[in-house]
């Protein structure tokens, strides 16, 4: 490292790539999509238009995207898990079986994206029946991506609104620009590597609890809570002890999450509406009074990871499976992310600062 390099840990503030996928303002809250804003794709677009759009760049609104079963090789894979496998490592290991049978080469394609975004749900839901000691069944014809993910999970057709909620919450998941697991598939496709590799390597960094294991967590928090008026002792507790609260702050966003304002609206709307979500409502309230007066210097706002919780756990999900529902939804970022840097075609390669030893030499 030479002396004009700057040294910024976690990569804070450093310009990483070029992208038109996704742009993230994190200062004014604002999230577009090949420049539409999030809160207008959430209300009017579908997922199936959003995959599309985050592929192509354009806007079609009647885009589809049929739900297939999961393939022979990939059941068989996840038939051989053991029951307590972590949901993220079940999804992971379906796409990479899938890679291993398709000889897939470099640049990667918007058809291979789709290909795995069609049965990558089927997958999660087989995996969650498997454990269950139940068969898996097959995506019913008709239903969208979500309504299909819901059936395969639950065996029956959900309700229209209850299918809606979660296809709004997939497209509020779909893409977040220059992310820590979007970051990781980049690095990967840069090498020349293929789609499935770029995408097992994304759910690795999204499986942390910092980025994609939040909103888990969250249904913990507000069981611990337990009622409002207990919101502001247990924050400060948190805090003083320095924990962290899940479901808040953010490496990019110093303003209110434009994510969690679109899904709480989803959330409230909901037919099964969660009975903890006045709680949480009340809570994140107190919170972020808590928030402003023991970290001053610091916006601390609520991100998406805290309304996602309460549509997950809506629309029927138990919470270990909240974080590879998020993965499905970020597929069509990472694959978007994947194809424009196999554009650019250019390794990532950051330079260290060398901490250890000086040179020295082995006794003999
Ligand atoms: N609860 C308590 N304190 C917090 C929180 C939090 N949620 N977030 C940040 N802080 C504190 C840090 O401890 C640190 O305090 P210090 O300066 O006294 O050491 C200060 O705020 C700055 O935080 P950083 O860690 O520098 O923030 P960073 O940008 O690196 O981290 C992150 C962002 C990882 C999201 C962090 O806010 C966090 O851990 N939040 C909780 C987990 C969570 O909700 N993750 C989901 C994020 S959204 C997503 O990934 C889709």
């Amino acid at each position: 490292m030479s002396a004009d390099q700057v040294f910024s840990p976690g990569l804070a503030g450093v310009i990483g790539a070029e992208t038109a996928v996704g742009s993230v303002d994190g200062a004014a809250g604002r999230l577009l999509y090949r420049g539409y804003p999030i809160e207008e794709l959430v209300t009017q677009g579908t997922y199936a238009s959003v995959v599309d759009l985050l592929l192509t760049g354009e806007w079609h609104p009647n885009a589809e995207l049929t739900p297939v079963s999961v393939p022979p090789t990939v059941l068989a894979a996840l038939r051989l898990l053991p029951a307590h496998a972590h949901p993220m490592d079940a999804l992971r290991t379906a796409i990479s079986v899938w890679g291993a049978g398709e000889r897939l080469g470099w640049p990667p394609t918007a058809e291979e994206a789709k290909r795995i975004i069609a049965f990558a749900p089927s997958a999660l839901a087989a995996f969650a029946r498997l454990r269950q000691g139940l068969e898996p069944i097959n995506p019913e014809p008709g239903l969208h991506l979500a309504a299909a993910f819901l059936q395969q999970l639950h065996g029956k057709t959900p309700d229209p609104a209850t299918a809606r909620a979660l296809d709004a919450y997939l497209m509020a998941g779909a893409e977040h620009g220059l992310n820590a697991s979007t970051f990781a598939g980049r690095v990967i496709i840069a090498t020349r590597s293929d789609i499935a590799s770029a995408i097992c390597g994304a759910i690795g960094a999204m499986k942390g609890p910092l980025h994609g294991g939040a909103p888990a967590e969250v249904i913990g928090q507000l069981g611990e809570i337990g009622s409002v008026d207990r919101a502001e002792d247990w924050a400060r507790g948190k805090l003083n002890r320095h924990e962290l609260i899940m479901g808040f702050g953010h490496r990019v966003y110093r303003a209110y999450d434009p994510r969690a304002a679109a899904l709480r609206k989803v959330a409230e709307a909901m037919p099964n509406r969660p009975d903890w979500l006045d709680l949480a409502i009340g809570a994140e309230e107190v919170i972020l009074r808590v928030f402003e007066e023991m970290k001053p210097g610091r916006a601390m706002k609520t991100n998406v990871e805290f309304y996602a919780a309460a549509v997950l756990q809506g629309v029927g999900l138990v919470p270990d499976l909240f974080p590879a529902t998020f993965a499905i939804a970020r597929i069509a970022g990472w694959s978007a992310h994947a194809i424009e840097q196999a554009g650019v075609d250019k390794l990532i390669r950051p330079d260290a600062r060398y901490i250890g030893h000086a040179e020295r030499h082995l006794p003999g």
